[in-house]
């Protein structure tokens, strides 16, 4: 099979298209900047390379065309001007205008899991399901993978975290500490969005990946630290609101305002997966919390994604 990544220098990007190399595929990828991207391209096996913009639709065409499936990763987090939802969205646009013109026969969107059902999606939730609309609605056998936060080395959620965890002695936590959040590593999540592209059955439907917990974001950051082997003191903040989470976040890990905005604001619930959603993936078999995290922060060099195969 020939295969896009859209997002190929990216964490997950680039993860599923080290996999499909490795499983036999031809794989392209369509980065923003080919020299920022290189070390990314060269760990995935990427030698087909496009450069361009999925906001401008530059490449799309070119990076589309002859491909059998398309993996889209395209998030444009942190943007400095922080219009994140404006260029997300345009990219979207982008890429449907490309695979229509194009005949893109299958592809997958990665993205987050829903917020429960009747509330109102908060920020990045609300972000995501437009951008998986666009795709769903213009690119018939596009599928939705959703996931909780990956638990990766390198993975953008679960870094926070860790320099959260590994900054502050004392870890203040809102009132929605006692929110759930699932969790995945890296291994089973790429196995799924690799088979959601690859098994026409799956095509046009909206799934969700397997999690290796549903911790709630308390025993999250307790079994971080305990990873660690720090000794942290997780105290309840009776106020808190996405804003004044965000701006703690940031100043503590370094990572920018609207990041953690989009970050935080997830927290206002649960953020858990729909059983009946990922049956497809029931011969996926995760692994357990304590092992998932202890590959994410004490990685084998060399070794896909995590040191656990
Ligand atoms: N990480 C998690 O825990 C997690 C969990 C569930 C779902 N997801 C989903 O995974 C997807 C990818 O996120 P990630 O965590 O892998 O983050 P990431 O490493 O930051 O990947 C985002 C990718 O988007 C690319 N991009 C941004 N703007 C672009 C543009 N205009 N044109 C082309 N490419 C552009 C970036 O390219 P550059 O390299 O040029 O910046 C990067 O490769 C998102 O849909 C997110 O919702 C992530």
């Amino acid at each position: 099979m020939r295969a896009l990544i859209v997002g190929a220098g990216g964490y997950n990007g680039g993860n599923v298209a080290r996999l499909l190399a490795a499983s036999g595929h031809t794989v392209r990828g369509l980065v923003r900047d080919r020299a920022r991207a290189a070390s990314a391209l060269k760990e995935a096996g990427i030698d087909d390379v496009v450069q361009g913009d999925a906001i401008t639709g530059a490449g799309l065409h070119e990076a589309l065309t002859g491909v059998d499936t398309a993996f889209y990763f395209v998030h444009a987090l942190g943007a400095p001007d922080r219009r994140t939802d404006e260029r997300d969205l345009r990219a979207a646009r982008q890429f449907v205008r490309a695979a229509q013109a194009t005949g893109l026969p299958q592809g997958v969107f990665f993205t987050t899991l829903a917020p429960p059902r009747g509330v109102r999606p908060p920020v990045y939730q609300r972000n995501r399901l437009q951008v998986e609309r666009i795709l769903l609605d213009g690119v018939p056998d596009m599928t939705a993978v959703r996931a909780g936060m990956v638990l990766g080395a390198r993975s953008r959620g679960l870094l926070p975290y860790v320099r959260l965890v590994r900054r502050a002695p004392i870890v203040p936590l809102g009132p929605w500490c006692t929110n759930r959040i699932a969790v995945i590593d890296p291994t089973t999540v790429t196995e799924a969005i690799v088979a959601a592209g690859t098994d026409a059955a799956l095509a046009g439907r909206t799934l969700d990946a397997p999690a290796c917990a549903q911790p709630t974001h308390r025993e999250l950051v307790r079994a971080i630290a305990t990873t660690l082997g720090l000794r942290r003191l997780i105290v309840r903040s009776p106020i808190a609101t996405p804003r004044l989470d965000a701006a703690l976040i940031a100043a503590v890990t370094g990572e920018s305002y609207g990041f953690c905005r989009y970050l935080a604001s997830g927290n206002e619930h649960d953020y858990i997966i729909d059983p009946a959603r990922c049956e497809p993936f029931g011969d996926l078999n995760p692994p357990s919390l304590h092992e998932a995290l202890h590959d994410a922060l004490h990685p084998v060099p060399d070794q896909w994604p995590s040191g656990r195969r």
